[in-house]
C-alpha cells in the first residue's frame, strides 16, 4: 500500500516529509522493517525534486528512525528508535457516547479450555468445508451469482427462495421470497427490525434471563429495555410492562434456560400483540436441533394479525463465521426493513449468499443437519443423564430436548458459590457459563449453562468429573 504524505499548503517540504514519516514510524503505522517509498517514486508522486525527498530520508537515517542500504531501499528502523524517542502524549480529544462504556467486546474464543462447555458454539470441526469451498468457488465465477456489482438489499434471489421453501417445510411458516430479508445473523436482524419499528424512548421487552447481545443493542438504540421473567412455560406474558411496543423472545429454545415455550404461552403472546398493537421478534434459535418430541408451532403461525417477525440464523446450523441469517417480515414492514439493510451495509456478501442457496437447494443442508442432530443428541443425553445422576445434590436440570446447550439451577441458590465453582473449574481446564451472567435485571439466578457444541462425546465424562470435583471442594 502506498504511504500517504500530504504536502497541501505546506512550505518546508523536506521537513514536512521527514515529520510525517517519523510520526508514522513512531506510532506504528510503519512497522519495523517496512519499506519507505523509493525516493524517486515519492518525489514524482509529490511533484517535488528528488533531492527534497533525499534530504528527508537522510535525516530519518541520521536520527535512527530509518535504515538505508544501497540497493535495498530505506526501511523503518528496529524498535530501539521507537523506545528511546519521546512519544507525544495522545490527547483524549474525542469522547464516545457514554452508553458504549457499558458494552464490552465478546471474549476471545480462539483458545478454548480443554473441556469446553461454553454455550453458543457449534462443532466447527464437523463442518463440510470441502463442499462449502466448492460452492464458494462456483459463486466467484462471473455468471452464477451476478456481475460483481451491488446486489439487492433484501438478498440474493435464489437464497430468498430457498429460505422461503426451507421455513415452509421445516417450520410451517408461510413466507413469500420477497418477505425474506437476508441479514448478517440474528444480531443484525434485531437491529434492522428495531430501526424499522420503534423510536428512541419507546419501551421494548426481552426475556430475563436472556440472550445478551440483542438486549444491549436495543439499549444503544435509545430504547427503554425491560426484562420480563421466564418460568417453566417460557416468557410470562402477563408480566410484559404496559406500553411495550416490541418483545424479543426465543420460544423454540429459550436462551439460556433451554426450555421450549408452551403452546398456551405462545397463543397468549400472539394475543398480547393483537390486543396492544405491539410487535414480536421471534428468534427461532436452535429449533433445528430437536431431539425426539414434535416441534411446537412458531408464534408466527399462531398470529393472524401480522405482528410477528420471524428470525433465523445459520450461525449454529452452519458456522457463526459466515454471519448469515434472515428475517421473515410481515408484508407491511418489508420495505422498511430492506431500506434499513440498505443503509446499514447495502447487502450481505453475494458469494456467501449464493453458496448458501446452493447448499440449501441441493439437499446438503438437510444432510448436514441430520448428521449434526445425531451428534448433538448423544452429547445432550450424556450430559443431562450425568447431571441428573451425579449432581443432584447441587443442581436441578431444566428439562429440554432441543438445541446446543442445557441449563441447571443451583439447588442452594447461591450465585457466589457458582462463581467459585466456575473459578475452580477453569483452573481444572473446564469452562462453562454461570447462569447469572444472563440476567436482564437486578436479580440473577444461580445455576450453570453447559454447551456441547465445542466438546466431543468422548471428553464429556472427564469434563463433568472435573466439574463435579469443582462443586465438591
Ligand atoms: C438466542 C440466540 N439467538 C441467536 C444467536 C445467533 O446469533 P447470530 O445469528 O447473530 O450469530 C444466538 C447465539 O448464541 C443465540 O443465543
Amino acid at each position: 500500500v502506498e504511504f500517504q504524505v500530504s504536502l497541501v499548503g505546506r512550505r518546508r517540504l523536506a521537513d514536512e516529509i521527514y515529520r510525517q514519516l517519523r510520526t508514522a514510524i513512531l506510532d506504528g503505522r510503519l512497522t519495523e522493517g517496512a519499506l519507505l517509498p523509493p525516493s524517486r517514486e515519492l518525489a514524482r508522486r509529490l511533484s517535488v525534486s528528488r533531492s527534497t525527498v533525499t534530504v528527508a530520508y537522510d535525516r530519518l537515517i541520521g536520527e535512527g528512525f530509518a535504515i538505508g542500504k544501497v540497493g535495498s531501499g530505506t526501511r523503518a528502523a528496529p524498535s530501539l528508535a521507537r523506545v528511546t524517542a519521546r512519544r507525544r502524549p495522545q490527547r483524549a480529544s474525542l469522547r464516545p457516547r457514554r452508553m458504549w462504556d457499558a458494552v464490552s467486546l465478546p471474549a476471545d474464543t480462539r483458545r478454548p479450555a480443554d473441556y469446553d462447555f461454553r454455550p453458543g458454539v457449534p462443532d466447527a470441526s464437523l463442518f463440510p468445508y470441502q463442499s462449502w469451498r466448492r460452492l464458494m468457488n462456483r459463486a466467484f465465477r462471473p455468471a452464477p451469482s451476478g456481475d460483481g456489482m451491488y446486489g439487492h438489499p433484501g438478498g440474493h434471489a435464489a437464497l430468498r427462495e430457498a429460505i422461503a421453501r426451507h421455513v415452509g417445510i421445516a417450520r410451517g411458516v408461510r413466507a413469500d421470497p420477497q418477505d425474506v430479508i437476508i441479514t448478517a445473523g440474528t444480531q443484525q436482524a434485531v437491529d434492522l427490525v428495531a430501526r424499522a419499528l420503534v423510536a428512541p424512548g419507546d419501551r421494548v421487552a426481552v426475556e430475563d434471563p436472556g440472550y445478551g447481545p440483542p438486549r444491549r443493542l436495543l439499549r444503544t438504540l435509545g430504547l427503554r429495555v425491560s426484562g420480563v421473567p421466564v418460568d417453566r412455560e417460557g416468557l410470562i406474558v402477563d408480566a410484559i410492562p404496559p406500553e411495550t411496543r416490541l418483545v424479543y423472545v426465543s420460544p423454540s429454545h429459550q436462551f439460556p434456560l433451554g426450555l421450549t415455550m408452551s403452546l398456551r404461552r405462545r397463543i397468549e403472546l400472539a394475543g398480547w400483540a393483537d390486543r396492544t398493537g405491539g410487535a414480536i421478534i421471534e428468534d427461532d434459535y436452535d429449533s433445528e436441533f430437536r431431539f425426539g418430541d414434535r416441534p411446537i408451532e412458531p408464534v408466527q403461525i399462531l398470529d393472524a394479525a401480522g405482528r410477528v417477525i420471524f428470525v433465523g440464523s445459520f450461525s449454529k446450523t452452519m458456522l457463526p463465521a459466515l454471519r448469515l441469517g434472515y428475517v421473515i417480515t410481515p408484508r407491511s414492514i418489508s420495505h422498511a426493513v430492506e431500506a434499513a439493510k440498505y443503509l446499514a451495509d447495502w447487502h450481505t456478501p453475494t458469494g456467501t449468499q449464493a453458496a448458501m442457496a446452493w447448499f440449501l437447494s441441493s439437499g446438503s443442508f438437510a444432510r448436514h443437519l441430520r448428521r449434526m442432530r445425531t451428534v448433538y443428541e448423544s452429547r445432550h443425553r450424556l450430559i443431562a443423564d450425568t447431571l441428573r445422576n451425579d449432581f443432584d445434590e447441587h443442581l436441578e436440570v431444566v428439562p429440554s430436548s432441543v438445541g446446543l446447550h442445557l441449563a441447571a439451577h443451583s439447588v442452594d441458590g447461591s450465585v457466589d458459590r457458582i462463581d467459585a465453582v466456575h473459578r475452580r473449574a477453569l483452573a481444572a481446564g473446564v469452562d462453562f457459563h454461570p447462569l447469572a451472567r444472563y440476567a436482564a435485571g437486578d436479580v440473577a439466578r444461580a445455576g450453570i449453562v453447559l454447551g456441547y457444541g465445542g466438546i466431543p462425546l468422548d471428553r464429556i465424562d472427564e469434563g463433568l468429573r472435573r466439574l463435579r470435583a469443582a462443586f465438591d471442594r
